[in-house]
């Protein structure tokens, strides 16, 4: 998979199938399944060390495990997040980062925010440092945002989303992932940007759907975002679910426009 591919893909109407991913095993699972990209994503700290956010996981794990994932993968995308703290300081420390998560393996980052993540995607975006940018529901920033909630509602709000989602493509930002977001938003963002844009809890109007893997595999204990859907229902192996996955992203049934919020 290149970036090109994806572009022709999102040009093409062809659906982009993208799930997190922690691990070598699941990572050649994925790849088999016909994932087309895999995020390494700070969500391991909530699904794999048993934190209540994001918040708590550093650099040099999202190291580790990408070198894990890139190990047991052989065709798919990689992206890998940059933590809570590895970017906030300047745009130097971004860029010190993203080179530690691109010297694991990684084929691209990604950072969450907007407005102020802008000179860091530019820097990264000018060094050839490809930059997935994330926007909507952002969990490094769970606190200040008052809990999971849906963001874009108001129109004030969705068009601060519409600034931001500009300015990361014009800094650079070859992907953007929408959270929690109203499908009308989400939509209309994905028509007018030309980059690919993949939605998790935002409809079914992006160009690919992310979802947590042990979400969708039905790993995660307690209670889970009304968006997501139990792959495993009726008794699936992991790989028949993760097919599942693949097939009923690309075939426009998931995710089912009615449910997308917590
Ligand atoms: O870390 C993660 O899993 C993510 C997804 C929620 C998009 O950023």
């Amino acid at each position: 998979m290149t970036l090109h591919r994806l572009d022709e893909m999102r040009a093409g109407g062809e659906k982009i199938a993208m799930l997190t991913c922690y691990d070598a095993a699941f990572a050649r699972l994925l790849d088999d399944a016909g994932v087309d990209v895999l995020l390494v994503g700070d969500s391991l700290g909530m699904v794999v060390q048993g934190h209540p956010s994001t918040l708590p996981v550093g650099l040099d794990q999202m190291a580790y495990h990408t070198e894990c994932v890139v190990r047991g993968n052989r065709t798919a995308w990689v992206i890998a997040d940059l933590p809570f703290g590895s970017y906030q300081q300047s745009t130097a420390q971004a860029v010190e980062s993203a080179v530690r998560l691109m010297r694991a393996g990684a084929n691209m980052v990604k950072l969450e925010g907007g407005g102020w993540t802008v000179p860091a995607v530019r820097a990264l975006a000018e060094r050839g440092i490809p930059v997935c940018g994330h926007i909507g529901f952002t969990p490094q920033t769970v606190h200040a945002l008052g809990g999971y909630r849906v963001q874009g509602r108001e129109e004030s709000s969705a068009a601060r989303m519409r600034r931001e989602a500009d300015e990361l493509v014009a800094a650079g930002a070859r992907m953007l992932i929408i959270e929690l977001t109203p499908s009308a938003v989400a939509r209309e963002l994905s028509a007018a940007l030309p980059i690919p844009v993949i939605g998790i809890g935002a409809g079914a109007g992006c160009h690919g759907q992310v979802l947590v893997l042990y979400d969708m595999l039905d790993l995660t204990p307690g209670r889970k975002p009304r968006f997501v859907r139990n792959f495993m229902d009726g008794g699936a192996s992991l790989e028949e679910a993760v097919r599942r996955y693949v097939r009923d992203v690309k075939a426009g049934a998931f995710p089912d426009e009615s449910l997308h919020g917590y």
